[in-house]
């Protein structure tokens, strides 16, 4: 995949996506260390600044992974981060991931929005056909956030993944472009 148009600007009714940067690292890296976005995540590390730009020289900068911030309309302020990872462009395939991190986000749809304008970017700007998600299955909102997107499950795998001592759950959703 090429990488993302770096003047792409995506708007919504409450939020807006744009591109991530390396202004973002500070920010993004204590959103991705918050125990609520670490919990919910299968990746468990703590992240360092350092991990996270190399993430982005690596994975973003390359094209490998699509990452845009997600940002109040009403004052710009960046609340999470959206992204499309593990592209399989043969498949037209992707994976699509979400965490917000300030806590006056959570609850008020910022998420679901999010997700809808990053599938809408995935389908009608990359011509993806199908985007998968992997969520915990004790992550009530995130499997609520993914059904109300257009994300059907496609699997419940027991006893999946050996987080923090114990055998977790996990469900496998899928979004298939309505166009084709
Ligand atoms: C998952 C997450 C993105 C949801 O974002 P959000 O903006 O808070 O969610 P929304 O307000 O869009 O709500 C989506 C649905 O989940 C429900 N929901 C939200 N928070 C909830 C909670 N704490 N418990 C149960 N349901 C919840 C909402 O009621 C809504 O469903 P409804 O329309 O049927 O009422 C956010 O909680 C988050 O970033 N969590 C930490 C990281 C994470 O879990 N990432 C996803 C990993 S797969």
């Amino acid at each position: 995949m090429e990488p993302m148009n770096k003047d792409i600007v995506i708007r919504g009714q409450q939020i807006y996506l744009r591109p991530i940067t390396v202004e973002d690292t500070e920010m993004v890296v204590r959103w991705r260390n918050m125990p609520v976005v670490v919990k919910n995540f299968i990746y468990r590390k703590p992240v360092s600044c350092e991990d996270h730009e190399n993430w982005l020289k690596n994975k973003v900068f390359k094209g490998l992974v699509h990452q845009f911030i997600v940002c109040r309309n009403e004052d710009q302020l960046p609340m999470g981060s959206v992204y499309l990872q593990n592209f399989e462009e043969e498949h037209r395939k992707a994976e699509s991931g979400i965490y917000l991190g300030e806590a006056q986000a959570y609850g008020k749809g910022i998420g679901t929005e999010a997700i809808h304008l990053m599938a809408g970017y995935a389908f009608e700007t990359l011509g993806m056909h199908k985007l998968a998600a992997r969520v915990l299955a004790y992550n009530t909102a995130s499997r609520r956030l993914h059904e109300k997107t257009g994300y059907v499950q496609e699997a419940y795998l027991k006893d999946e993944l050996f987080l923090d001592g114990q055998y977790e759950d996990l469900v496998m959703f899928g979004a298939i472009n309505p166009r084709g």
